[in-house]
């Protein structure tokens, strides 16, 4: 989604920096950009596509030394991707930049062309620029502008404002959009997330709904709704530059896959030494009786996971939702009801929509979260950090891993505390856990065999991802991560379900994955996936070591450790991560940055 970012103060060359911060915020996903630098003057440039071409639309701009600019990656939402539309938007003595989508935007801007604003763009945006000039004919204090402005705003944003009367200031605000501000010696940011920030500083403040912010080069205030001054803790991003860069992998993603051994264990380690430590450190959950998972995409698919470990394991009914539809449909939850949510970004503007209303009923909710301090993580009422590290491929790979691995943990700790599990049991599992890393990585380190699978795949048109059970969910992963990154059309199905309907799609050379991790499920998929054999399907099939199955045909299989069933779709997923990427690759896809896509979807 789109990205912003601004300076106020000293700084050699602020266009190289803002184009800088700029390319730090690609991976959210964008598709035109822009930057406004006040020299003296207003100087603003925007471009369709790439960076690349802001950059070079900049070099035919005569820039002065300045203190002040703001700068925006645009993911269009209002108006198609081009130049026009692309931010920032200036009308009268305002330019601004903004992330999130104003709802009544059609009403204000009819108001504001019967007061003889003309609009040159389709965007939200320049509404919201037009209606904050209109209000600064009649407020001089721009602190109180912007606060009357929140007043008849609906929708989300996050802005990043300048006003021609104060080029002594950097002006911002937010409600549902994130936005942070990072404090510099000498100069200070504000940014979408704090990727932007850490070249400079790693000091930052968060934002709340409705704070305004109001920057100099040494000074930061920020004012609540009530215009009274707010005192901000100064935090520390815990993660170094080198995460956000690709140190030596042609892709980021690839390099997250590689992350996975080392943030795993990393992660887990602070869990599983013994059950009394796996007790201690995860939240008293004995007195739920249903739970309810929450998420969008892939951490819903993550989700799927952890429906399949507690049911089994934990004994307790588990419904899993996607967050867009939980959001506005009747929910059936009680005060034995924990509804949890995953989230990477901790920004999904439908997850936190579906949080607060739960929140409004007073059911008690815990997160699963990346990004520390994020919207998600502060306003569930207990948070468990993956901590994956910062994720720069659009496509998830380690936080989905992670995501998976917590909620084996959540399994384990109410299966023990519900009894479901006994104390040997619990302490056989963790044990094992331990080598799981070892595991992964093993599994990375076979990239070959993946490059062959994929090289079955990436001319194919559509792939068929088949799965019982758990390997279900894991199917819908795999589904997932292939097309949104190779453009190939795939589906994963429950593989009983096939031959109700689908089974018709399957013709003559047609790639059919099959997924088998459980023994008793075993022989009933490879039926199945015999059945599309008989149609001309190409098969292939992930399986674990211990499976004893008579192959009585011709297929790729990549077969991996078995380990105690609760823990197997950690290994699963690598493989499909690795096939999804191989074939990506292969076709000369954008893989870090699909089309489309944004890596933290803040808009509905
Ligand atoms: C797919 C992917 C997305 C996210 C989804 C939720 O690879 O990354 O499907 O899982 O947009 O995002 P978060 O986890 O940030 O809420």
């Amino acid at each position: 989604m789109c990205g912003i970012v601004g300076y106020i103060g000293k700084k050699c060359d602020l266009k190289k920096d803002l184009i800088n911060d700029l390319k730090t915020l690609e991976y959210r996903g964008y598709d035109s950009s822009g930057i406004a630098i006040y020299d003296g003057n207003m100087k603003i440039v925007k471009t369709k596509g790439k960076i690349e071409n802001l950059e070079a639309s900049l070099k035919n701009v005569d820039i002065a030394n300045s203190q002040l600019g703001i700068a925006h990656t645009r993911w269009a939402t209002h108006g198609e991707a081009n130049d026009i539309n692309s931010h920032p938007h200036r009308v009268g003595c305002v330019t601004l930049v903004h992330n999130g989508i104003i709802e009544n935007y059609v009403e204000l801007k009819e108001k504001l062309i019967k007061k003889g604003y003309h609009f040159v763009s389709d965007t939200d945006t320049e509404v919201i620029t037009a209606l904050l000039d209109d209000i600064k004919k009649s407020e001089e204090d721009n602190v109180k502008a912007i606060n009357k402005m929140t007043l008849e705003l609906e929708g989300s944003y996050a802005l990043g404002i300048i006003f021609d009367d104060d080029y002594d200031h950097l002006y911002a605000i937010r409600k549902d959009s994130p936005l942070i501000v990072g404090i510099c010696n000498g100069c200070n940011l504000i940014a979408s997330d704090v990727t932007a920030i850490i070249e400079h500083t790693k000091k930052y403040m968060l934002i709340n709904d409705y704070e305004i912010v109001k920057l100099s080069k040494d000074k930061v205030e920020i004012f609540d709704r009530n215009l009274k001054n707010v005192k901000k803790d100064i935090l520390e991003v815990s993660w170094d530059i080198n995460q956000a860069k690709k140190n030596g992998f042609s892709h980021f993603m690839l390099k997250e896959i590689h992350d996975e051994p080392t943030v795993l264990k990393d992660t887990i380690s602070e869990y599983i030494k013994d059950v009394n430590t796996l007790i201690n450190k995860m939240p008293d959950l004995s007195k739920y009786n249903k739970i309810h998972i929450v998420a969008c995409g892939s951490a819903m698919h993550a989700g799927l996971v952890g429906k399949s470990v507690i049911e089994e394991y934990a004994n307790i009914p588990v419904t899993v939702e996607l967050a867009s539809e939980y959001r506005y449909k009747k929910n059936f939850y009680d005060k034995k009801t924990l509804v949890i949510f995953i989230s990477q970004s901790g920004e999904t503007a439908d997850t936190i929509a579906a949080l607060r209303n739960v929140k409004k009923d007073k059911i008690d909710t815990l997160a699963i979260v990346n990004v520390v301090g994020s919207t998600i993580a502060r306003e569930a009422d207990r948070v468990l950090y993956i901590r994956a590290g910062v994720e720069i491929a659009v496509a998830t790979t380690k936080a989905y891993m992670l995501q998976v691995a917590m909620l084996i943990l959540i399994a384990l700790n109410i299966a023990y505390v519900n009894k479901s599990m006994n104390e040997e049991e619990v302490s056989k599992v963790l044990k094992e856990f331990k080598k799981i890393p070892k595991f992964v990585n093993e599994i990375i380190l076979r990239e070959k065999e993946c490059f062959e699978i994929a090289k079955e795949i990436s001319s194919q048109e559509d792939v068929f991802f088949l799965g019982r059970g758990v390997d279900y969910a894991l199917s819908m992963e795999g589904s997932l991560k292939l097309k949104e990154i190779s453009y190939i059309h795939s589906e994963a199905y429950p593989a009983g379900e096939l031959k109700h309907g689908t089974i018709s799609l399957i013709e003559d050379g047609t790639v059919v994955i099959g997924i088998m991790s459980k023994d008793k499920l075993a022989p009933k998929l490879l039926s199945n996936v015999k059945e599309t054999l008989a149609r001309g399907a190409k098969i292939l099939i992930i399986m674990t070591e211990d499976l004893d199955m008579d192959f009585d045909f011709d297929c790729h299989k990549f077969v991996i450790n078995k380990v105690n069933d609760i823990l197997q779709p950690i290994l699963i997923v690598v493989p499909l991560q690795l096939i999804a990427f191989e074939v990506a690759r292969q076709r000369g896809c954008d893989i870090d940055k699909p089309r489309n896509l944004a890596k933290s979807v803040t808009v509905e």
